[in-house]
């Protein structure tokens, strides 16, 4: 059943179920592993181990070695893209992300012709991984999305309500679109170099698609997603893309419909009989379980994985959190939650 791939987990990105829903997991190398926590204390800051090949091929690996997962999801992170184009990101332990604020002159003033060029050792992260991942398994490439990259950009760190890019968005429209049309060329280029660095899949992380307006929903998210998949898809035909709107809420219908991705993550808020009617049905669906049932772990987090498993079970799902992986999960948790994934329905 599996298909030309073998590999379950893009066959079933490209519409076709399999006779189980493959698993991975959102953030799935990090620090709930005792293992990344040590090549994490040997390096001086975070971006040093996205950008060391050897040991982000490490990281990356972790969790396949420890867990029956489906996919491997480089180690990188989606602000790499700002640091490639000259706007510097640090990361201080406690804080996040941290950047100095773009305005309209910085904007002008990025250089999106070397993004690739200063992207080499995430892209040869990819190519080790690859080469180390056995042919059933799904190597994930990703970025961010335009408006969540955005955030971080103008805002110079991570915020609750995203207020310093959505007044920006308002009150300098002009400089809002040319750094909208940056990032949207310069994920094309950086999604194309992944799929030939060996990405079978990749994920565009819109983690930031909450608190917007319909036309700020439509113009932030899903004009410049869409741009990215038509744009991906004239340099790699039939590209297999996630798009990850975190918060879409109401208007996950008409993402689907608009940007053209071949699947859909769904944040944890998402009830899964209402996205099982707003998605297509050749569409797949991924998600979406509380991050916390996980750490909580117990019957609640077994009845709620069987319970998402049973309403998607005639349709393409993906098995997947509705957000990333805390640091304070257990990991006899996740080792539980994969055994009901693959057992399901039993
Ligand atoms: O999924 C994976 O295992 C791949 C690696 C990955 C990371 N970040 C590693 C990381 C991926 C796919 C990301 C994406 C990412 N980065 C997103 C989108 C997904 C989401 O969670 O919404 C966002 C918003 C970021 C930006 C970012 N990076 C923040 C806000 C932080 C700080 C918060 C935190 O968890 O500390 C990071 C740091 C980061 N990215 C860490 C990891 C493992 C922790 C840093 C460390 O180890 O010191």
């Amino acid at each position: 059943m599996t298909g030309a791939s073998g590999k379950i987990l893009l066959e079933t990105v490209r519409g076709r179920r399999q006779e189980r829903a493959p698993i991975w997991i959102m953030r799935q190398a990090g620090r709930y592993l005792p293992e990344y926590r040590e090549v994490r204390a040997g390096v001086s800051g975070f971006l040093e181990l996205c950008y060391t090949p050897k040991l982000a091929a490490e990281v990356t690996l972790q969790p396949l070695r420890r867990f029956e997962l489906d996919a491997a999801i480089l180690f990188s992170d989606i602000l790499v893209i700002p640091d490639a184009l000259g706007q510097k990101v640090r990361f201080e332990t406690g804080e996040g992300p941290l950047l100095d604020p773009v305005d309209a002159g910085a904007i002008a003033a990025l250089k999106p012709e070397r993004v690739v060029e200063r992207l080499s050792p995430v892209l040869e992260t990819l190519e080790r991984v690859k080469a180390a991942l056995p042919r059933t398994k799904t190597m994930i490439g990703f970025c961010g999305s335009p408006w969540t990259v955005a955030t971080y950009m103008i805002g110079g760190r991570g915020s609750s309500d995203q207020a310093a890019a959505r007044l920006f968005a308002l009150r300098e429209p002009e400089a809002f679109a040319a750094l909208v049309d940056v990032l949207v060329e310069a994920s094309i280029e950086y999604l194309a170099a992944q799929f030939a660095a060996g990405a079978d899949v990749v994920q565009l992380f819109e983690s930031w698609a909450l608190n917007l307006d319909e036309p700020a929903f439509r113009e932030r998210v899903i004009e410049p997603n869409r741009r990215i998949v038509e744009g991906l898809r004239r340099r790699v035909p039939d590209a297999p893309i996630i798009g990850f709107p975190r918060g879409a809420a109401g208007m996950i219908g008409e993402y689907v419909e608009r940007t053209g991705v071949n699947a859909v993550g769904l944040d944890y808020a998402t009830p899964p009989a209402f996205a099982d009617k707003a998605v297509p049905k050749d569409i797949a669906v991924q998600g979406n379980l509380d991050p916390l049932r996980l750490v909580a772990g117990g019957r609640q987090m077994e009845d709620q994985a069987r319970a998402i498993l049973s309403v998607f079970a005639d349709r393409p799902h993906i098995f997947n959190l509705g957000h990333g992986i805390v640091p304070e999960t257990p990991i006899s948790h996740v080792e539980r939650l994969v055994d009901i994934v693959r057992a399901f329905p039993s």
